[in-house]
């Protein structure tokens, strides 16, 4: 039960939705705008549209593993935590080092949002609350994803200060998600990072 559900969570997680998608479209996202294959590249180069469905799959893709695991061990009453961070993991890591596309994968924020939501919904409120914000004032996806992975840890550290363990899982995935934003801190600092503009495309 245990390998099998981290290395489900794991293929769930691979599953390369904006690629597959963009594809679709007669595509490759990963030679266009930033050349990730997350809902903000699709937005960027097919029309919001597009972006909001590839994110609502990637989320899915954080949300399901974590959220059926928990349910099982709830009624079977026992505690499902650690298993379920660790399959919320598989899924990130899938995600972002996906094995179809050559371990390039995407940036992992709409995936952990999913294992987020499953897993620490007050944490998850919270940062959603904090990446719009940070959005609106500056029109940079980046940062606010960038701000959100930094918040993490403080977060789970406020709200669920006796877990350990949630703690642990929050300064992983932040680091994960802050890892694979490199290509965007650079364009940050030189003044090249794309503000949001998702109204002149709609294929
Ligand atoms: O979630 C990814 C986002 O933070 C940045 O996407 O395409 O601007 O690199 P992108």
């Amino acid at each position: 039960m245990l390998v099998s559900g981290i290395l489900l969570s794991f293929l769930c997680g691979s599953i390369p939705f904006g690629f597959l998608l963009g594809k679709a479209k007669g595509i490759d996202i990963r030679l266009l705008g930033s050349k990730n294959i997350g809902a903000t590249n699709v937005g960027r180069i097919l029309g919001w549209k597009w972006g909001l469905l590839v994110f609502l799959l990637d989320f899915l893709k954080g949300f399901l593993p974590v959220f059926l695991i928990r349910f099982h061990f709830d009624v079977h009453q026992t505690s499902s935590d650690l298993f379920a961070l660790i399959c919320g993991l598989a899924s990130i890591i899938g995600h972002n080092f996906t094995p179809w596309l050559k371990g390039k994968g995407g940036k992992g924020i709409a995936t952990s949002a999913g294992v987020l939501l499953a897993l620490m919904p007050k944490v998850f409120l919270l940062l959603l609350i904090a990446w719009f914000g940070i959005l609106f004032f500056t029109r940079i996806v980046s940062i606010s994803s960038i701000c959100a992975a930094l918040f993490f840890p403080f977060f789970t550290f406020i709200l669920y200060p006796n877990n350990p363990l949630f703690f642990f899982f929050s300064i992983v995935a932040s680091f994960l998600a802050i890892w694979r934003h490199r290509s965007n801190i650079k364009r940050i600092f030189n003044g090249t990072e794309p503000k949001l503009n998702f109204s002149k495309q709609n294929k």
